[in-house]
């Protein structure tokens, strides 16, 4: 006898009338007057709960199986068979059932049978696995996170852990989080009356990456595909639905390629993933269709059979003047685009993903590669529908005289980033990449509109249960 997941007997991979032991917890039970109790398990291998059929000659019947509650873990041993109820394929003819764990308390067990509403779930994020919506976003999750090494992998990329640690601001906005074992109580000053970070731990300031980018860039010029897929972190208080203080992100660089291929590359990649979404996560996505969100057929369905719109920053800024929109934040060229602005592009104007490219250079990061014009920067952001930006990218700045006075513009010490120069004097080459936000693009797949909902333990201000 071999133990078995829910999963495997929806998969057909067991045979019918053998014996089998499974282990699970009960999402519901029901008795009836015959002397049988209906027993609902589920164990997080697919959102099926498996029917179990207990009849009161089994021995701790009266003891233990009447006594039963939603929560309690159990492994069953009994024979599968088809079921003739109309509501499930199978169920298990019970010939042994052991309660592993009781629930204590059960009418205040947290996660019971009726429905609950995302805000109180997110304050019990250590139980809320439990619920099916919970398992059915960490399977798609756990799927999507899989396509993405797959393409990856595939198309020999590298991967490459980049450090979580770091004394760099790459993004040179936002706040970090600052890593330190200075004792906050009796903070060391220097001769000048500042904190003395050369006592601290790493002999210098250091703080949470906010992205692997410029670590990923030096692989890169040696390595030539290279991605980092990790946590980053950023101390921003933005309290909205598409941000998170701690969220993962994909990280793509290549050596000899420029701002056209990986949008090219971005395009194909996110293609990749819904494909396998739709192909591998069949019941789940009919779950969210139910219960979520009915347009989510049609819209992994527009995204993998239409082209994305591509068009000049410039062109987006006309569009939103033209509108006559009263925005909240004015438009005029050089403002970086706010919510309200995607939302219009997207939403309003385009009713379309679309990829805006060539920003102004005031409003990016020192490392994208400078136009031209000497105005603008090979950057591109790809927006979708429902959420805005899901992935930022750019060229990056191959010349070492073009990048050092792109620092010196951005008051950006030349010395803190020596390494990152070095590979500008080192057999330079051109070179793009991009990062795709982990938990936004699962938010455009799912439909799920609160990205809190879309990672277990979500970190924001205020609020790092776990
Ligand atoms: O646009 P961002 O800041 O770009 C970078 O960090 C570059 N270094 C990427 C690169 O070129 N390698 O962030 C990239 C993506 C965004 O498009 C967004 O999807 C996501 O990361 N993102 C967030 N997701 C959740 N919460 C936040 N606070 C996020 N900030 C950015
Ligand atoms: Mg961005």
């Amino acid at each position: 006898m071999t133990m078995i997941s829910i999963n495997d007997i929806y998969q057909n991979k067991v045979l019918i009338n053998n014996t089998i032991a499974i282990f699970g917890w009960i999402r519901n039970r029901r008795d009836s007057k015959s002397g049988f109790s209906f027993i609902d398990i589920y164990d997080g291998s697919c959102v099926h709960t498996i029917q179990v059929i207990v009849n009161k000659s089994i021995l701790n019947y009266k003891s233990e199986v009447l006594k039963l509650t939603i929560g309690c873990s159990v492994c069953v041993t009994g024979i599968l068979i088809l079921s003739i109820g109309k509501k499930q394929k199978y169920e298990i003819q019970v010939l042994k059932i052991q309660i592993l764990g009781w629930v204590d308390h059960p009418s205040h067990y947290p996660v019971s049978a009726k429905k609950h509403t995302y805000e109180y779930l997110r304050d019990i994020p250590h139980l809320r696995s439990r619920t099916n919506f919970i398992g059915v976003i960490t399977r798609i999750r756990n799927h999507i996170f899989h396509a993405l090494h797959q393409f990856l992998y595939k198309n020999n990329y590298y991967w490459i852990p980049t450090p979580i640690i770091t004394s760099l601001n790459s993004e040179g906005a936002g706040e970090m989080f600052r890593v330190s074992t200075l004792d906050m109580k009796n903070i060391p000053l220097n001769n000048y009356g500042l904190v003395d970070f050369k006592k601290d731990f790493f002999g210098k300031e250091c703080f949470l990456t906010v992205s692997g980018q410029l670590t990923a860039e030096a692989y890169a010029c040696s390595m030539t595909k290279v991605y980092t897929f990790g946590p980053t972190f950023r101390a921003e208080n933005s309290n909205t639905t598409r941000h998170l203080s701690e969220f993962w992100m994909l990280e793509i660089e290549q050596a000899f390629s420029n701002l056209e291929d990986i949008i090219v590359l971005s395009e194909i990649i996110i293609k990749y993933v819904i494909k396998f979404v739709l192909e591998c996560c069949k019941h789940d996505i009919n779950f969210l269709y139910n219960y979520i969100d009915k347009n989510i057929f049609n819209r992994l369905y527009t995204f993998l059979y239409s082209k994305i719109i591509h068009l000049n920053y410039i062109d987006a800024i006309k569009i939103l003047i033209n509108s006559k929109k009263k925005f909240n934040y004015p438009v005029h060229f050089g403002i970086d685009l706010s919510s309200e602005h995607e939302k219009y592009l997207v939403d309003n104007y385009f009713k379309s993903s679309i990829i805006i490219k060539n920003y102004p250079k005031n409003i990016k990061a020192f490392y994208m590669r400078l136009n031209d014009d000497n105005n603008t920067v090979s950057a591109m952001d790809l927006l979708v529908p429902g959420i805005g930006e899901i992935l930022g990218g750019s060229q990056r700045e191959e010349r070492q005289v073009v990048l050092e006075s792109r620092l010196s513009e951005l008051n950006l010490k030349k010395e803190d980033y020596s390494w990152y120069i070095d590979l500008r004097r080192y057999g330079s080459v051109p070179h793009s990449g991009f990062g795709l936000g982990f938990e936004r693009l699962i938010s455009y797949i799912t439909g799920v509109k609160n990205i809190r909902d879309l990672i277990p333990f979500p970190r924001i201000v205020n609020h790092a249960l776990c």
